[in-house]
């Protein structure tokens, strides 16, 4: 696909097809984004990835019981999708949280509370048939999310030029000690965010629903 037309394109998926993704297609994925840049070449990512066989299920049992372990610990600690500000945050990022709010709550079945709906989402991958969880060796420094980050952003335009839709999930860092355990992820290592993947409904207004960006005189500057 072309790259404008790729990155234009390419929003968060919420809602998925019960339809398998080949271990072959995950593979590739991962290939692709590993091709991102780190500094110094140190690749700092790790990838484990929860999901089903292809056959005859769709969600394998691994996958069922990472999404009732997240969602058990995101109820019973009270744990919500928010900015993770460390000082309050200007109005203009509220409103750009708003705006996101604004563009999913309409699609939201009556009665659904849009942090209900992130929150429960967000600890069951949205349903998807794949989870991703994306790992760092606690030996780095913060600095090194960025490359991490970058990774992902490989991942979710990858996903989506293969016809896979994606959302990524920071929520679940709150529960790196539970996904370590379930996972057998060394204590070595840090949970930072999730990726889930897999065929997206097509028809689901609440992926039609696009979120927006801000104008560019909002966030550069020519000096
Ligand atoms: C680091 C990161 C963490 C995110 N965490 C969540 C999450 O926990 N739950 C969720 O529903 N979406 C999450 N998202 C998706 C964002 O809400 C989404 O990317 C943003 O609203 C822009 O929309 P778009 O991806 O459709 O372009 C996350 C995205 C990023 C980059």
């Amino acid at each position: 696909m072309e790259f404008e037309k790729l990155v234009t394109e390419r929003h968060s998926t919420r809602v998925f097809l019960d339809k398998p993704v080949s271990r072959e297609a995950i593979e590739n994925l991962l290939l692709l984004s590993t091709k991102a840049p780190s500094a110094i070449n140190l690749q700092p990512w790790e990838f484990t990835v929860v999901m089903g066989e292809e056959r005859p299920v769709v969600m394998g049992e691994e996958r069922h019981r990472l999404s009732r372990i997240l969602v058990k610990s995101m109820r019973e600690r009270n744990i919500s999708c928010g900015p993770d500000a460390v000082s309050p945050l200007p109005e203009h990022f509220m409103d750009r949280q708003r705006k996101l709010m604004d563009c999913i709550l309409p699609h939201l079945g009556k009665g659904t509370p849009f942090q209900y709906f992130i929150n429960e989402g967000s600890c069951n991958f949205y349903g998807a048939p794949v989870a991703i969880i994306v790992s760092i060796d606690q030996a780095f420094s913060k600095s090194r999310l960025v490359d991490v980050g970058i990774a992902v952003g490989y991942l979710v335009l990858a996903a989506h030029n293969m016809g896979l839709g994606t959302c990524p999930i920071g929520l679940i860092s709150a529960f790196d000690e539970e996904i370590r355990e379930m996972l057998n992820i060394s204590e070595e290592k840090k949970v930072v965010m999730g990726v889930g993947a897999g065929y997206p409904d097509p028809d689901s207004p609440i992926n039609l629903a696009s979120s927006d960006r801000a104008p560019l005189q909002e966030v550069v500057r020519f000096y």
